[in-house]
């Protein structure tokens, strides 16, 4: 399975959206790697750019929000937060126990849903507010 980027997610913020496609594709890299069964460094490699990016996307977000004084923000950080927590917990699983299918459903439910479901919803919403204001 993997996660595409479409214009249903479009928030009409380019750095934004440009910076969801890349979050999309770094997901993809991660569960095609655990698809494959790649070694643990493959999947380290893959897990900790997506940290590193996931974590200053969510960054850049945020400030945008507070320089606009959006007042949805507090939703925001909390599945921000949740989503970093949840990544956390998935990556200290599949460093520990290793590849398995338990996983692989997991990753693609803490991950790609979310971010799914977070742009459509969140994001847009938030997108929608500070174009108006
Ligand atoms: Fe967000």
């Amino acid at each position: 399975m993997s996660f595409e980027w479409n214009e249903d997610l479009a928030t009409g913020i380019e750095k934004i959206d440009n910076e969801h496609r890349e979050v999309f594709k770094q997901i993809n890299k991660l569960l095609d790697a655990m698809d494959k069964g790649k070694g643990e460094y493959a999947i380290r490699e893959v897990l900790v750019f997506l940290e590193h990016y996931v974590t200053t996307h969510f960054t850049e977000e945020e400030n945008y929000m507070v320089e606009h004084s959006y007042e949805g923000f507090h939703t925001q950080r909390t599945e921000h937060t949740r989503f970093i927590k949840d990544f956390y917990l998935l990556k200290k699983e599949l460093l520990q126990s290793g590849m398995n299918l338990h996983l692989i459903v997991k990753a693609e439910q803490v991950l790609g849903n979310w971010l799914i479901n977070h742009i459509k919803v969140e994001d847009k919403k938030m997108a929608l507010a500070l174009k108006k204001g």
